[in-house]
């Protein structure tokens, strides 16, 4: 570990945390944006064919003008059998037929350039699909040959090779191998070689010490980036590179890591050198393009090396996703989180959710202390057991949200959060999707019921998505439509629209200054150019503590601030955003 930047100084009162300057330069846009997740299959369908498309996405961008984002992130939008909602890609230069054409895309990204917003598209680079070229070539060749070599594919271990390479577990339940029945060479018509999967079996793993493998993302990091893409967030980036010398080595769990890079298949040095590839291609364009690794590493130290400058830029922080709602929780990995940004150069980020986690106002309507194992088990009774409390997780969910959005670097949002949409926990079993559903033996619920195409209007087919959607939707999705929040003072969508106007201007220096103690009723900070975030984490009502103008409240996540007097006390579960 370097210690230069595992010995981050804990926050004191006053003091301030200096990063970089933010170099305003329109290269420098990715440090400090709002960037809106776009699960393009769950969005909006104008083709009416129950799938969200690229279409539907430009019909949005008034929306997403309003909303005042700097950014969109799309989910693949790849040709895909969805055996994992898309991340398992067929043709990483193309565009699903259901959801549109290339043309389709090029007006999608004018539209969104003309609106002022950025795009960045999803590389996925860990794996395939299985039914990619390359991986039906590799089927129909025989062992050792070079269409293999592509690929991890390796004999089983017993007398005939029965028994899988290695004891590795995929993410989604069951073993990460699968065995072929061989189609070439002198066992054609037997069972042979196994193929890597960390994930479904729908998705082998790339060998990443091809050379053929590295040149092929080039290529098409240039194809997207060529076609106005502004930067790429990056599928599970710490697993490109695996110690595949032979005998493999034991890993009977994929959550335990070490923080020193020897890890058998995460976060291992050499991945780096791929990055370093990357940058180079990336730099060849005028901005250079941008990325952000999603690297599930629980080291920060180790993380941030994905977001060096000369690597992508930027990576995940899923540390305030993970972390309960708690004044001292929050603080000390905001304080950590600078700090060790600060050591490396990179911006920091910030997500409360995505795609593949339990959406933030669920998770913050459980009782306090539920774990992942809480959450899959509430999901699995259908979420009824706990029940939520969905006002407090709503309203813990938007303080947080203002206490986030206040904070230097770069902020991804999920669609529907704006909408103050809840999980949706009880989809019935028979519509399920998620490979985790099904590889489990329906013991693990998945990610579903964040994926829910989106509400427009409060009423009408599909609450104004498009076509039947390809999940159903909850009766209470009316109340949270787009439609039904815009214009009402205090609505969720109000709430963000407001708080993302008002990030335009606070967002200056990349540094805040704590102005309250550790362990405070109230946790305040402020930003070099005066702005102020004052959040009460507890559930009592404060008294504003002197000083603070309360005329000068320009932003409350609770019920909106009359903006003459101003409030005098601070509510429980609440933020409050205070002009210079
Ligand atoms: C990433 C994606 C997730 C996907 C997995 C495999 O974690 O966010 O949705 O299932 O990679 O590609």
């Amino acid at each position: 570990m370097d210690p230069a930047i595992s010995t981050a100084p804990e926050a004191t009162t006053q003091t301030a945390i200096q990063s970089p300057t933010l170099q305003s330069s329109e290269s420098q846009w990715w440090r400090q944006a709002a960037v809106y997740q776009i699960y393009p299959r769950s969005f909006a369908d104008a083709n009416g064919d129950g799938l969200g498309d690229l279409p539907g996405v430009t019909s949005r961008m008034g929306y997403l003008t309003e909303l005042g984002i700097d950014a969109v992130w799309l989910s693949p939008f790849y040709p895909s059998a969805l055996a994992d909602g898309g991340y398992d890609v067929d043709d990483y230069r193309n565009v699903d037929p259901r959801l549109g054409t290339l043309e389709d895309f090029d007006a999608m990204v004018t539209a969104t350039h003309a609106s002022g917003i950025k795009v960045i598209a999803d590389v996925v680079p860990n794996h395939s699909s299985n039914r990619h070229a390359w991986f039906t070539a590799a089927l129909a060749a025989a062992p050792g040959s070079p269409e293999r070599a592509r690929y991890h594919f390796f004999d089983g271990l017993g007398e005939n090779g029965e028994l899988p390479p290695s004891d590795w577990p995929s993410h989604f339940g069951g073993p990460a191998w699968t065995r072929v029945i061989e189609s070439a060479g002198p066992n054609a018509g037997a069972p042979g070689q196994w193929y890597l999967h960390l994930f479904a079996s729908e998705q082998p793993d790339l060998n990443w010490d091809n050379p053929e493998v590295r040149e092929d993302f080039h290529t098409t990091l240039r194809f997207w980036s060529d076609r106005g893409v502004d930067g790429f967030r990056i599928d599970v980036a710490h697993a490109l590179v695996k110690d595949m010398s032979l005998p493999l080595r034991s890993k009977p769990s994929l959550e335990i890591l070490v923080d020193d890079g020897t890890d058998v298949l995460f976060d291992r040095d050499e991945v780096h050198e791929i990055y370093a590839g990357w940058r180079s291609v990336l730099n060849e364009y005028d901005p250079p393009r941008t990325a952000v690794a999603e690297a599930w590493v629980p080291f920060t130290h180790r993380r941030l090396r994905y977001a060096q400058p000369t690597g992508l830029g930027q990576a995940f922080n899923f540390d305030l996703l993970q972390a309960p709602f708690e004044a001292t929780a929050f603080r000390d990995i905001v304080t950590r989180c600078l700090a060790e940004a600060q050591a490396s150069g990179a911006s920091s980020t910030w997500v409360f959710s995505n795609h593949d986690v339990v959406r933030h106002a669920s998770r913050y309507g459980l009782p306090d202390g539920t774990d992942q194992a809480g959450l899959e088990a509430w999901l699995l009774s259908g979420g009824s057991t706990p029940a939520v409390d969905p006002e407090r997780g709503l309203r813990r969910a938007r303080a947080a949200t203002a206490f986030m959005l206040g904070l230097p670097g770069s902020a991804y949002l999920y669609q529907g959060e704006e909408l103050g949409l809840f999980e949706v926990a009880d989809l019935p079993a028979g519509s399920l999707q998620d490979p985790t559903w099904f590889r489990t033996g329906n013991k693990v619920k998945g990610r579903d019921g964040c994926r829910v195409p989106l509400p427009w209007d409060p009423t009408g087919a599909g609450f104004g998505f498009g076509g039947a959607p390809w999940l159903p939707q909850p009766a209470w999705f009316a109340e949270h439509s787009a439609a039904a929040q815009a214009g009402v003072p205090g609505s969720t969508l109000e709430f963000y629209r407001a708080a993302l106007a008002l990030r335009r201007t606070l967002q200056t220096g990349e540094s805040l200054s704590w102005l309250s103690e550790p362990g405070a009723a109230l946790t305040h900070y402020t930003r070099p150019n005066g702005w102020g975030v004052l959040a009460n984490f507890g559930t009592e009502v404060q008294e504003l503590p002197a000083g603070i103008d309360p005329a000068k409240i320009v932003l409350s996540s609770g019920a909106p601030v009359a903006q003459s007097t101003g409030p005098t006390r601070v509510p429980g579960e609440t933020t409050f955003w205070i002009a210079p």
